[in-house]
């Protein structure tokens, strides 16, 4: 018999897989099933991109490229950078890889020894804590519940740290709350970790563009690159924003240091990502931005179409997302209550797996992002599609007794 490491035990499956699973297995029996447990835009990548990778294949880029990515794609990503940030990077501090999924992966591999601890304020995107025990790190998680915006404080950050921490993993715009840290809560956070020159902060901000403040732009940690210096990693990509999560393309950009250390895990393991999406990359961000604002233009209406239906027909009391494309509401009121069927509903487990079993609506427990008590809906689809989505919400609230 073949041992399975050690390291997988700990491991759980995605639970918003899971989710997805279930309903897609729901559906091949015939359901009318709303899935809106997935995390990706439900744009078509644009066309300039699509044909920027068609021409790659056309004249040859087939071949290996650079294990940090292609230069020209990586001094694009400078270029955006610095028109954004006003930070002159060089391209020898980017690496590219596939999606920011591997690029977290790879800078939480870069930083972290077995039994170093790392901060995860909750909610968290569910990957994190699994990827830290792959690491063999421990994940310490940071409540930061809806009374403090589920925004990690200051405050609460330098309760965390012990003789252990190595890391801190923030995320903003936020997934699953969508919240938006504000330039000045950053700079608090960055405040209290310049003085632990040896902890560092994987900012992850895979949905910097989808934000609904006047600019569609969330603060970036990269304002505090002065103060940080090499404690700093900034990952992002072309995923959520231009509608490309299946070309597998982020980026992470990091003092030299930590962007050589990452290249060489990278090199040991996937070498890069594929030459034709990186292409497909570089015209996205030499491209024209007004796609990006269109998508986010979109994703605004909708968030507002949910919100009023939801507060209104169902009074729940949920705060307003500033960013990505995620609706995390308290689901508090029905615990305890019971389904015609008889059955309690005893957590947001039960609440997720009654609303996918007998309204066909697949949502994603709070649980699984470390925030029980709440339900975390995706509003990337059509506004029909969730218009029908919040009725059988309200419906299911409405039949608990
Ligand atoms: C917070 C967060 N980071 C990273 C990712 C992964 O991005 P990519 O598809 O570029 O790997 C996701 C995807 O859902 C996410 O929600």
């Amino acid at each position: 018999m073949v041992n399975l490491a050690q390291r997988l035990s700990a491991v759980r499956s995605s639970s918003t897989k899971a989710m997805t699973q279930k309903a897609r297995q729901l559906k091949l029996m015939g359901h009318d099933v709303i899935t809106l447990s997935q995390g990706e835009p439900d744009f078509d990548t644009p066309e300039h991109i699509a044909n920027a990778a068609k021409c790659a294949i056309d004249s040859g880029m087939t071949r290996y490229t650079e294990v940090a990515g292609l230069l020209s794609l990586r001094e694009a990503i400078a270029e955006d950078i610095q028109a954004t940030d006003g930070w002159k990077v060089g391209a020898d501090q980017i690496t590219v890889g596939c999606g920011a999924k591997q690029v977290v992966f790879n800078a939480l591999m870069a930083i972290i020894s077995a039994g170093d601890e790392v901060l995860i304020p909750a909610p968290y995107w569910v990957s994190y804590p699994d990827m830290v025990r792959l690491c063999d790190g421990i994940p310490v998680i940071i409540d930061c519940p809806q009374r403090n915006g589920y925004k990690l404080t200051a405050v609460n950050l330098l309760r965390a740290i012990t003789p252990k921490t190595r890391c801190l993993m923030l995320n903003s715009p936020n997934n699953p709350s969508g919240a938006v840290y504000s330039a000045n809560e950053l700079a608090a956070i960055a405040d209290v970790l310049s003085d632990y020159p040896h902890i560092a902060v994987i900012s992850d901000e895979i949905y910097r563009n989808i934000c609904y403040n006047e600019l569609q732009q969330a603060p970036s940690m990269i304002a505090q690159r002065n103060s940080l210096g090499e404690q700093l990693v900034v990952v992002n990509g072309v995923s959520k924003a231009y509608a490309m999560t299946g070309w597998r393309v982020g980026f992470g950009v990091a003092e030299r240091k930590i962007v050589k250390a990452i290249n060489v895990i990278q090199s040991q393991s996937s070498s890069h990502t594929c030459s034709i999406a990186q292409a497909a990359a570089e015209a996205a961000y030499r491209g024209p931005k007004d796609v990006v604002r269109q998508f986010t233009t979109a994703f605004k209406s909708r968030r507002d179409l949910v919100i009023q239906q939801l507060k209104q027909d169902a009074g729940i009391d949920m705060l307003i997302p500033d960013g990505a494309f995620y609706l995390f509401f308290p689901c508090d009121d029905v615990i305890a209550c019971k389904t015609p069927q008889g059955t309690s509903i005893n957590n947001d487990l039960d609440m997720a797996q009654y609303m996918l079993e007998f309204y066909n609506l697949a949502l994603v427990p709070g649980s699984a992002f470390g925030m029980p008590g709440h339900l975390r809906m995706s509003y990337a689809c059509d506004e029909q599609t969730l218009t029908k989505a919040c009725e059988r919400i309200v419906q299911a609230i409405h039949s608990l007794m």
